[in-house]
């Protein structure tokens, strides 16, 4: 797999024990596999305990070997599944992952958290000096 959708698993809905994130994640997975092999091949998703953006609930990330990582908020398994899929493969297609919030689709242009750039890692050679 080239890229990983991350959900949160420990959202809770404001004021409730809900916790949407099991059951986006069940949704997303099927819509995926319904989707083509531009996403079915691509994607992976899978759940984690919390990525630090508890006040907007539900919380999905996008990653990328080489690729800026996104992290959306307020995502809801309800409404949110089709921009989610329409999201995977934009990303698919995008050499470096970078896009602007206009060129998101639907609720992906406001709910954005963070975009961080891939890391590129600079390896330095290191000379030894013959004394
Ligand atoms: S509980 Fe979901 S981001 Fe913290």
């Amino acid at each position: 797999m080239e890229h990983k959708i991350t959900i949160c698993t420990s959202c809770r809905h404001k004021g409730t024990e809900c916790r949407p994130g099991y059951e986006l994640i069940e949704r997303l997975r099927k819509a995926i596999a319904l989707a083509g092999e531009t996403v079915t091949d691509g994607f992976e998703v899978s759940g984690v305990a919390c990525m630090a953006g508890c006040d907007r609930p539900c919380t999905v990330a996008y990653h990328g070997t080489r690729k800026a990582t996104y992290l959306f908020g307020d995502i809801d398994p309800d409404t949110d599944i089709d921009d989610l899929l329409s999201f995977a493969r934009q990303y698919a297609a995008l050499e470096d992952g970078w896009c602007t919030s206009l060129d998101r689709p639907g609720k992906l242009r406001t709910s954005t958290l963070a975009r961080v750039p891939a890391a590129i890692l600079a390896i330095e050679e290191t000379k030894v000096r013959a004394s």
